[in-house]
């Protein structure tokens, strides 16, 4: 039981009647009885400022609020988080003194808290109550995405000069002449709706998988398509996607007030437990937005690593995420200091007390340590092995390419495949590489290498290159690509140009169009010639042949490795 609000000068017998109205009691079908209702109206007439309370779902009165004469702040109900499929339990009842209409801050109040509803009564001349209002959340009207992609700075969606798609009314609002004429059964409306969130959610609700909002804060149209592309290799499900088409980015929450509430009501429509932003937020950035929605916040580095945690293979590769990881962590992890004396103790609110956050920043300090001694022990592993190979003289071929364009699976194919005869792990530490008998060359080495992706953040480049240090060595590069994919020109092309940036964009290579099973012929043809590449379809193990006698022909041609010896210098130059 709560006493809150603007609280300043009220007499004693103002107090001791707000105090009662913990008292008063309304059935759970009622939005509020008749007798609370008047109670209400009667002591904001005295006092001459909106009074609230905030019902529990049996009716009972949780808190009480007093406002001024023209708004009321609800105190800090706190956060309410996994949310799919229900509403906060806790609905608004309060005064407007001059009858005036649900404000934008009561709806506010309404989809950020995710109150089960507000309801407003007028305070009439003689304290009794008149005309009501309520509203809660509309029952999923089958919403276009860019519904929701409106709403400025301080407006809500709402807001005149919105665009045309702005006429879905996320609120379902009903009127009532007063008190006794309101005809809505509470408790079957409530749960009526959570009925319709949980099926919404489908399976996510009940299985816990993650189900997320996109949403876009850069103009690029590319840019989001490859954050979706990003968001399904990460398996998480696409609940909806909603852009913001402005050129700037809210300094304090990412997105305005009016995008935060659209946000939040997209979400629990669509069952979303998660935001994906196309962009990188700075911790406070996102903290702020986590605790204004109550949602989870994840950003484009965020994301990425996900991908890189669930895709990369090798050891060493494991490790630099999970250094990644924890090196993004880092100041995340201090930007709770802020919100903890306010979060203390909230629903679902409670986080690490002082004490415990420094614990958690020394375990996470030493684990990075621990880390950077491994990683730098494999490095020195692989220099070892090397050299080992430069001495046998056995060619290294690397495979590289953008992510999911079906690397691991043409090594596997490769390495199953009758002219790829010896199917020999290398290194039991390193998955990635195999070693491989061709017809000609003889033995190859093959590795495969963590996916690229384009504009990848400054801390991640770092990580990445170290992965890719290896390539040097590279005597030769399948550039593996993805043929049916839309996209492939600008990946082609991201992949090149990372390449270069890694000082190898000399090194002899083929371009491999996988996944040739996915196209026509003549668009096939067409891909060939214009990269002049080689199609192959890695699933069903096609045109490997073609792929091996190809990367004989280009090894053939490349600088004997060592000149001493015997034999080979003679063989090699015969060929050039
Ligand atoms: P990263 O680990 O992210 O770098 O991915 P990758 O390039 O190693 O791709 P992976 O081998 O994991 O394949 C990605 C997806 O493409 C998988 O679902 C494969 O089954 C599929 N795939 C690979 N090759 C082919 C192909 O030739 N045809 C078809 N239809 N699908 C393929």
């Amino acid at each position: 039981m709560h006493l809150d609000g603007n609280l300043r000068g009220l007499k004693t017998s103002d107090r001791k009647a707000l105090e009662r109205t913990f008292r008063r009691r309304t059935a759970p079908e009622q939005v509020v009885s008749p007798e609370l209702a008047r109670h209400l109206t009667e002591i904001s007439r005295r006092i001459g400022r909106q009074v609230g309370v905030l019902l529990g779902r049996d009716g009972t009165v949780r808190n009480v609020v007093v406002g001024d004469a023209g708004q009321l702040t609800l105190p800090d109900v706190g956060r309410l988080r996994g949310g799919v499929g229900r509403f906060r339990g806790l609905r608004l009842v309060h005064t407007h003194l001059k009858g005036e209409p649900l404000s934008a801050d009561d709806l506010n109040d309404l989809a950020l808290l995710r109150l089960d509803l507000v309801a407003m009564v007028e305070v009439l001349a003689d304290g009794l109550p008149g005309r009501m209002e309520l509203a809660h959340l509309a029952p999923f009207p089958e919403l276009d995405e860019e519904v929701l992609a409106v709403g400025d700075e301080n407006g809500l969606p709402h807001d005149q000069g919105a665009s045309p798609a702005d006429a879905v009314d996320p609120f379902v609002r009903i009127q009532a002449p007063d008190v006794h004429r309101l005809d809505f059964d509470f408790e079957a409306s409530i749960r009526a709706l959570e009925a319709e969130l949980r099926r919404v959610a489908g399976g996510g609700a009940r299985t816990g998988q993650e189900r997320a909002l996109v949403v876009g804060v850069q103009e690029d149209d590319e840019h989001f398509a490859e954050t979706l592309e990003l968001v399904r290799s990460a398996g998480v499900e696409i609940a909806g996607t909603s852009r913001q088409k402005r050129r700037r980015v809210h300094p304090r929450t990412v997105v305005g007030r009016g995008k935060l509430q659209s946000i939040v009501l997209d979400s629990m429509r669509r069952g979303a437990t998660v935001v994906i932003f196309d962009i990188d937020l700075k911790p406070a950035q996102g903290r702020a937005f986590e605790d204004a929605t109550g949602l989870k916040a994840i950003d484009r580095t965020q994301l990425i690593l996900d991908v890189f945690a669930q895709r990369a293979k090798s050891r060493d590769g494991k490790l630099q995420v999970e250094l990644a990881q924890l090196k993004y962590s880092l100041p995340r992890l201090t930007r709770k200091d802020a919100g903890l004396s306010r979060l203390a103790g909230g629903i679902g609110g409670r986080g690490p007390g002082e004490t415990q956050l420094e614990v958690g920043r020394r375990r996470i300090r030493d684990r990075i340590r621990a880390l950077e001694k491994q990683i730098e022990r494999l490095s020195k592993q692989r220099d070892v092995r090397r050299s080992r190979r430069r001495k046998e003289g056995v060619p290294v071929l690397s495979i590289v390419g953008y992510t999911n364009a079906g690397k691991s699976t043409l090594l596997n194919a490769m390495t199953r495949s009758e002219v790829a005869a010896a199917d020999q792990l290398f290194m039991t530490l390193d998955p990635t590489s195999r070693r491989l008998r061709f017809p000609r060359e003889g033995e190859v080495v093959i590795t495969d290498t963590v996916g690229f992706i384009s504009d990848l953040p400054p801390d991640l480049v770092t990580a990445f290159r170290a992965t890719l240090e290896e390539l040097e060595d590279a005597d030769l590069l399948f550039h593996v690509a993805d043929a049916a994919d839309p996209r492939l020109e600008t990946k082609v092309r991201a992949v090149e140009s990372l390449l270069a940036e890694l000082g190898i964009g000399d090194l002899p290579r083929l371009t491999v169009l996988n996944k040739a099973d996915l196209v026509d012929e003549a668009t096939l043809a067409e891909l060939v010639r214009r990269y002049q590449g080689i199609a192959v379809s890695a699933v069903r193990r096609r045109g490997l042949r073609d792929l091996i006698a190809a990367a004989e022909a280009q090894l053939g041609r490349r600088e004997p490795l060592l000149p001493s010896y015997p034999g080979e210098e003679a063989a090699r130059g015969s060929k050039t």
